[in-house]
């Protein structure tokens, strides 16, 4: 298949926006700051960092360079470099990773959307503060409601990603970026000013690491690779429309910078408010659902705030899942030559029928968060950095790793990470995972 028929990044800022699109998700906004909140703040936050460092930017580095040098989805970049051989299968978990990961994002996106919605019809904000935990139990005993929104953010995502890569995700990213990072100051400005706001900083920036835990350490390496979109192969398929012969070192410290940056905004905009109206900050799963719109029934502007912070969390969503359905459909158009609209079009609505459940049944929508993050991106990732680290020889990885203003000391830091440390890292927790696993189903 031509390339052109591929289609491509107009240049390096629209990569760099489009994989940070990707990485800035419900992950930033809705997840991190609940683990934080739950595992000991500041000492979370550390761990976090030191597995971005370590794991995060040399498997950002691995995947954009297998994309670029293929020019293929997971499947087909691995059959490129070693066909015939069972590397191919790192590619399949990939796609099948991106059909269960969407699946039940798009129903948590759907969640912040409906919220969006009620926060500028009023609708959420005629309710007192202590009705948001009602208001969220009521929206989850909707089903109708819940896949109605689910299945309006499932059809924006199509739509963009049936566009093409610059026609569509690039400049869906161009518009939403930008909108992001000015809704995310604006609300800081407010909760900055807060009177909660020193007890918010205190509470986000202050180690408490009898409160992290080995299972606090197991969170903070999900989180890194979930919010990073690693060990599935998003970031193989965004590095397969990468022309530009730039340093995919210096893209990958941007991207996970502007990730970063954002996951420690969003918990400097939540946590001074929760500190000021005296909410529980632990409150996992429901601080942005339930937690944050108490906050802000309680102040004033208060439609205008939740509005603004739902809509936040949409675009965030929208350029993530944007990034999850691209993998699927980069499939089916790379192996089966399928046209784009019909792959984007196919794939968008199988993958908003598995979603239903998770939607429908409770319990549904963790489990295959459990699937996912605990199981099938870990060991996608460790396979990919086994591959970049030992099975691609040393000439092929630095041809694979080279670019403008890379250099030979960055080569060795990298190929030692991807060697050693991202395995080891990766490994260790898979192992206790299992271990914990077989504890508590085994007997
Ligand atoms: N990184 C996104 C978030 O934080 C989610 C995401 C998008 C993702 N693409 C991915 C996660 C690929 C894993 C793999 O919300």
């Amino acid at each position: 298949m031509k390339d052109s028929a591929r289609g491509s990044w107009s240049g390096h800022v629209g990569f760099v926006l489009a994989a940070a699109g990707s990485a800035i998700g419900l992950g930033n906004i809705w997840m991190f700051p609940y683990r934080t909140g739950s595992n000991g703040g500041a000492a979370f936050v550390f761990v976090y960092l030191a597995f971005v460092a370590v794991v995060g930017i040399p498997l950002i580095v691995a995947e954009v360079m297998l994309g670029r040098a293929t020019r293929r989805n997971p499947v087909g970049a691995f059959r490129i470099l070693r066909p015939g051989s069972g590397w191919q299968i790192v590619g399949w978990l990939g796609v099948a990773s991106g059909f269960v990961i969407l699946s039940y994002y798009g129903v948590v996106a759907g969640w912040a959307m409906d919220y969006m919605w009620a926060s500028a019809s009023g609708a959420l904000m005629a309710g007192t503060a202590q009705r948001m935990t009602e208001a969220f139990d009521v929206l989850m005993g909707d089903p109708y409601r819940q896949v109605g929104w689910q299945a309006a953010f499932m059809l924006v995502t199509t739509v963009v990603v049936s566009r093409g890569v610059e026609a569509g995700i690039e400049r869906a990213s161009k518009v939403l970026m930008p909108a992001l990072f000015g809704l995310v100051l604006v609300l800081l400005g407010f909760s900055l000013t807060s009177p909660g706001a020193p007890e918010g900083l205190a509470f986000l920036l202050n180690p408490r690491f009898d409160e992290l835990g080995w299972s606090g350490v197991l969170a903070a390496l999900g989180q890194a690779f979930f919010s990073l979109s690693l060990g599935m192969g998003a970031m193989i398929t965004y590095g397969s429309y990468l022309e530009v012969d730039q340093s995919i070192v210096r893209s990958a410290f941007l991207i996970a910078a502007a990730d970063t940056c954002l996951a420690v905004l969003a918990g400097l905009v939540i946590f001074p408010l929760v500190f000021t109206f005296g909410l529980e900050p632990g409150a996992g799963p429901g601080l942005v659902f339930i937690t944050l719109p108490k906050a802000f029934a309680l102040m004033p502007a208060s439609s205008f705030l939740s509005t603004g912070f739902f809509a936040l969390l949409t675009f965030a969503a929208l350029t993530s899942a944007i990034s999850l359905l691209e993998v699927v459909v980069a499939f089916f158009v790379d192996e089966f030559q399928w046209s784009r609209p019909q792959a984007s079009w196919v794939a968008g609505g199988l993958i908003f029928a598995l979603g239903v459940p998770s939607a429908v049944v409770g319990g549904f929508l963790d489990a295959m968060d459990g699937l996912a993050s605990d199981w099938m991106l870990p060991i996608g990732g460790l396979f990919i950095g086994l591959f970049a680290g030992w099975t691609l020889g040393g000439d092929e990885a630095r041809n694979g790793y080279r670019g403008k203003g890379s250099s030979l000391a960055g080569f060795a830091a990298w190929r030692f990470c991807v060697r050693y440390a991202a395995p080891a890292a990766v490994g260790i927790i898979l192992v206790q995972s299992l271990v914990r696993f077989v504890r508590d189903f085994g007997g």
